[in-house]
């Protein structure tokens, strides 16, 4: 698959920092910043208001083929968009939405979906993309692949500092567990851990291991 940009991949666990080194990084190169987690997010939070059962995936494929995400750039990233409607972070990060998104995520039709929607952003200039099978999946042939990871301790305290109650464990557990397309660190990628260094340190990490 070839691709007229280049496209830096960013994949990562839960509350890794890979949302935030990646927007300064997208910010420092000016490249456009795709967080494909908020795409599985506006899917959830559809399929949830369509009060559906995320755990029953048959379900869950139904009402996905209905539902429209649409991901317009707006400054520098991207924003999802349910039948028009841009979500709020508010939204998207809600408890109900971190329960359920990992079912929702391992239905192989709405990977098929979001990933065909993710490539497609290829062509609309430079990005880093984060997620979970960006470098594994969506851009296995892109030459810059970075994976972020930090311990689980470290994680667990981010979320809660956030003030979210996220079973940031459980859902891993499940994305490193499900069958289609589950996270894992790709073939070429550089492993940066941020557990014991500033976000300003990561970024420089990411910048030094890029060859753009
Ligand atoms: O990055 P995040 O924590 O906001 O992602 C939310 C969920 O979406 C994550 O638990 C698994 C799923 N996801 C995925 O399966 N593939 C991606 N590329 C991005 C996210």
């Amino acid at each position: 698959m070839s691709v007229p940009h280049p496209v830096i991949t960013i994949d990562g666990p839960a509350a890794s920092g890979k949302s935030s080194i990646a927007r300064l990084v997208a910010q420092r190169l000016g490249f456009t910043y795709v967080n494909t987690g908020n795409m599985y997010r506006a899917m959830t939070w559809a399929v949830l208001q369509a009060g559906v059962d995320p755990q029953d995936a048959e379900a869950v494929r139904a009402a996905a083929a209905g539902i429209g995400i649409e991901s317009p750039v707006v400054e520098g990233k991207t924003q999802v968009c349910v039948s028009g409607r841009t979500l709020t972070d508010a939204e998207l990060n809600s408890d109900p939405v971190n329960r359920a998104v990992s079912f929702i995520a391992r239905v192989a039709e709405v990977r098929e979906r979001l990933v065909a929607d993710q490539r497609a952003l290829g062509s609309i200039g430079p990005l880093v993309m984060e997620g979970r099978d960006i470098g594994s999946v969506v851009f296995p042939d892109s030459p810059h692949k970075i994976y972020v990871d930090a311990s689980a301790e470290v994680r667990a305290s981010r979320r809660s500092a956030q003030g979210l109650a996220d079973q940031v464990a459980e859902r891993d557990r499940l994305d490193k567990e499900r069958k289609t397309s589950p996270l894992v660190i790709p073939e070429g990628a550089v492993v940066i851990d941020n557990s014991h260094i500033t976000l300003d340190q990561a970024v420089e990490q990411v910048i030094a291991a890029l060859k753009l």
